[in-house]
């Protein structure tokens, strides 16, 4: 375990020995965890902010999770920049970073009991990348467990992830609780993630569609559902460059097609591939009379209605 004191950075927890051992260290009620999976950014930093702000302490995870990716995924060119991310952490006031190796996490090996997400793992998200959401759910749990934290942030950047890690806190009692941080922008409109180091100065162009189409639906929101599909989809039409896999208007917690009379919170999501690289977005939208864009939904747990479980 290394600190550092002459920059009072966090404490650097590698093990499982060392994290029981920084975590007993802290004290107060509530311990916030940010999880990510390196290359911190604004998006990063903007969670750690948010649980500094209202924790009394604060542990962040590094941990590159190979079970949530597929064969043909990205983890290989993953990218890697641990001494930046650990100045970030020390910048916006981690107390512990928890950064360890798949040997620690997954000690004997590949785990033969996981996590499922059910249904709601199958769609958007999950259809293009089977198995995606059990291993990302699986070491979220794990890391749950292991820091032993109260509060657990997360973006909306990732909003099916969001949702399942929500699901799961409740219908397997996790104890904790689950906070969702908004989306942090670049000043052009691309959503922060780690995967935009990929892209090409062209691919960037190109890629700013994707927050164009979904600003586009959100401001016909007033109108109802086909209005903010329609605006969407003509924006994503005019930009053949984008290799869209899915543009939908769904319900925030079923994930289902919001019918023509629906009015109230809707997930506005798209994702889609710009050069070699898989991009997604999405806005929280208000469907109806004062409608628009909303930072994150107002009731995040609730059932939607019968008819679109
Ligand atoms: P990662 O992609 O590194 O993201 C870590 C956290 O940062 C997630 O909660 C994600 O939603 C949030 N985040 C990423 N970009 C953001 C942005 N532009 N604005 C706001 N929040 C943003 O998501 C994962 O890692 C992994 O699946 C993980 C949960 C760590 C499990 O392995």
């Amino acid at each position: 375990m290394t600190s550092s004191p002459e920059t009072s950075g966090p404490v650097v927890a590698r093990t499982r020995d060392e994290l029981r051992a920084a975590r007993k260290a802290l004290t107060g009620n509530e311990i916030a965890v940010v999880m990510t999976m390196g290359a911190l950014h604004d998006g990063h930093a903007t969670l750690i902010r948010q649980a500094r702000a209202s924790a009394d302490r604060v542990i962040v995870t590094i941990f590159l999770n190979p079970l949530q990716f597929g064969p043909r995924e990205d983890l290989s060119r993953y990218p890697r920049t641990f001494d930046a991310d650990l100045e970030i952490c020390t910048e916006f006031g981690a107390d512990v970073v928890f950064a360890p190796t798949p040997d620690v996490i997954y000690q004997d090996g590949d785990p033969g009991v996981r996590l499922s997400a059910g249904p709601l793992g199958d769609v958007l998200e999950g259809q293009s990348r089977p198995g995606h959401f059990d291993g990302m759910l699986t070491v979220v749990a794990k890391l749950m467990h292991l820091t032993g934290g109260s509060a657990f942030y997360f973006g909306q950047k990732d909003a099916q992830q969001l949702l399942l890690i929500r699901r799961m806190v409740r219908d397997l009692d996790f104890p904790g609780r689950v906070i969702s941080v908004p989306t942090v922008r670049e000043s052009d409109g691309l959503a922060m993630s780690s995967r935009n180091m990929y892209l090409t100065d062209s691919d960037r162009e190109v890629a700013l569609s994707l927050s164009r189409a979904l600003k586009a639906g959100a401001a016909a929101a007033t109108e109802g559902p086909s209005a903010v599909r329609r605006a969407a989809r003509a924006v994503l039409v005019a930009e053949p460059l984008v290799l869209v896999d899915y543009l939908v208007l769904v319900h925030p917690t079923t994930l289902k097609d919001v019918p023509e009379w629906y009015r109230g919170e809707a997930l506005l999501a798209v994702a889609g591939k710009v050069g070699t690289t898989r991009l997604i977005d999405n806005l929280p939208v208000l469907v109806g009379p004062g409608g628009g864009a909303l930072q994150v939904f107002s009731n995040p747990d609730q059932l939607g209605p019968a008819e679109l479980r």
